[in-house]
């Protein structure tokens, strides 16, 4: 069950603060994620402001209906949220594990030891931290023996107890009847008047027992406002890097962005400033060097991205060579020993195995067979202010520089086109296609240009 009803005033938004993302991922993402590591039945979500938006994105996230919705229109607490949230599994007596929308940092491993505790025991199983700072946080009261007795929240704690450091993180695990039986109990006699979850800690002591599983304040730590979410941000990345470090090599692992769902295959080398994003994969051996920007990108075995170089939604083959400052997007697909270069923009553009586009070239919805030189300057002109159309190079063709070519039209086997041509119908294979206006020369035109302008301006030539 996830308890995300709140607004999240402090992030100063007209967003709901868990749709804003952490690499990529909506807050509201995370929990769900670790429900689903743990393999639950069903999840509830507890939901109140923006609660069409927040359902929108659990629906096409995890598909429609994987997320069952519980709305709380007025905020009366934690316990009253956990008490809806139980509607809809009136039937269910397993146990129920209660998150949070707002904590994303909370380890799966340490999630399955809180549900194995509550298991073991069959009592109510709850993670604390002792922290440094404790403002704030419901605090943990223990008897002489040590065993957990009850929780006060920080508004309702007296001097003594303001003192306590080990605090309640706010997750727990707990068989279903007991929850249904304590969350019905609760009153909002408190500092807050609201109906405090916490106050099922006592209860449990008093009944079905209560214990605690030690969890780090970092993994706790809830994302409150913007300074929060960039922190817990880098935190996470941090922790993804780290796993990708065992096998590639990434040169500075503070300064890049590499979301969860990234792949990397092993001596791969990562530069600086690099950022992977989406169902990004980058092969065994490939480099992407700084400044690289890959959103749902595959990179083969191999290859070698240049500086500053941004793609997305395309294939990259085995040994190419990209960039600097190529521009892939959606629909690029190279296959090997590629080469895109520098001020190279493709787009819906395939190029065949040891196909080189290497200087300031446009290819847009074309095809471009093997082994094709696609010289400096080459424009395909795939859009005639109404539709897009399609160029194809066949295997061998050699596309001169400055060439313009007028979709639709193709370039046969072979073929070689002059530099500086518009090509506006179909090249015959092996065919050479000129289109240029020929060259002229004036003989002793600089000192007539000169004389002409003698007295205005001192002539340079
Ligand atoms: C809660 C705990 C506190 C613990 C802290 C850890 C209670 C009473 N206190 O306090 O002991 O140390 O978490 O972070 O439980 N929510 C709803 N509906 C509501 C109220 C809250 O859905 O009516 C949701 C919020 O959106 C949020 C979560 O529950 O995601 C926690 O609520 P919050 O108000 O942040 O609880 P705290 O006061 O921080
Ligand atoms: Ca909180």
């Amino acid at each position: 069950m996830i308890l995300a009803a709140g607004k999240g005033t402090r992030m100063n938004s007209a967003q709901n603060k868990v749709l804003h993302t952490l690499l990529g991922v909506p807050l509201v993402a995370y929990p769900v994620e670790s429900a689903r590591g743990l393999g639950a039945t069903t999840i509830v979500a507890v939901l109140g402001h923006q609660i069409e938006e927040v359902a929108k994105t659990l629906d096409e996230r995890f598909g429609p209906g994987c997320v069952t919705v519980v709305e709380q229109k007025v905020q009366k607490g934690t316990g009253h949220a956990v008490r809806l949230g139980l509607a809809p599994l009136a039937d269910f007596d397993g146990l129920v594990v209660i998150l949070y929308g707002d904590v994303p940092l909370l380890r799966t491993e340490t999630l399955a030891a809180l549900v194995a505790q509550a298991k073991r025991s069959g009592g109510l199983a709850m993670l604390t931290s002792v922290v440094r700072d404790p403002t704030g946080y419901g605090r943990i009261v223990r008897d002489d023996a040590g065993k957990i007795v009850d929780v006060v929240e920080h508004k309702d704690t007296n001097h003594a107890q303001r003192r306590i450091a080990e605090v309640n993180a706010g997750i727990y695990a707990a068989p279903a009847e007991f929850l249904r039986k304590a969350t019905a109990k609760l009153s909002a006699r408190n500092a807050q008047a609201e109906y405090y979850l916490t106050d099922i800690v006592a209860q449990a002591a008093a009944t079905i027992g209560v214990d605690s599983v030690d969890v780090s304040a970092e993994e706790m730590s809830g994302v409150n406002d913007r300074e929060q979410l960039v922190a817990a941000e880098r935190i996470l990345a941090g922790r993804i890097v780290a796993e990708h470090m065992k096998h590639a090599t990434f040169r500075a692992p503070a300064d890049v962005v590499v979301e969860a769902s990234v792949t990397i295959e092993a001596d791969a080398e990562i530069g600086r400033n690099v950022v992977l994003r989406g169902r990004t994969k980058i092969g065994a051996g490939a480099r992407i060097d700084d400044g690289s920007i890959l959103t749902d990108t595959v990179v083969g075995n191999g290859t070698h991205v240049l500086p500053y170089c941004v793609a997305s939604d395309a294939t990259i083959g085995d040994n190419n060579k990209i960039g600097p400052f190529a521009h892939l997007r959606p629909g690029t697909v190279l296959g090997s020993d590629v080469h895109v270069g520098n001020f190279v923009e493709t787009k819906k553009t395939r190029l065949g195995r040891g196909s080189k586009a290497n200087h300031l070239t446009y290819l847009g919805d074309t095809i471009v067979g093997e082994k094709v030189n696609v010289g400096a300057g080459t424009i395909t002109c795939n859009y005639n202010g109404f539709e897009k159309r399609q160029t194809i190079i066949e295997d061998g063709a050699f596309i001169g520089s400055d060439t313009q070519l007028v979709a639709p039209v193709r370039v046969g086997k072979r073929a070689v086109v002059a530099a500086g041509a518009t090509i506006t119908e179909d090249v015959r294979d092996g065919a050479l296609a000129i289109s240029r206006v020929p060259c002229k020369q004036v003989d002793g035109y600089a000192d007539r240009l000169a004389e002409r302008y003698v007295g205005m301006k001192k002539a340079t030539r």
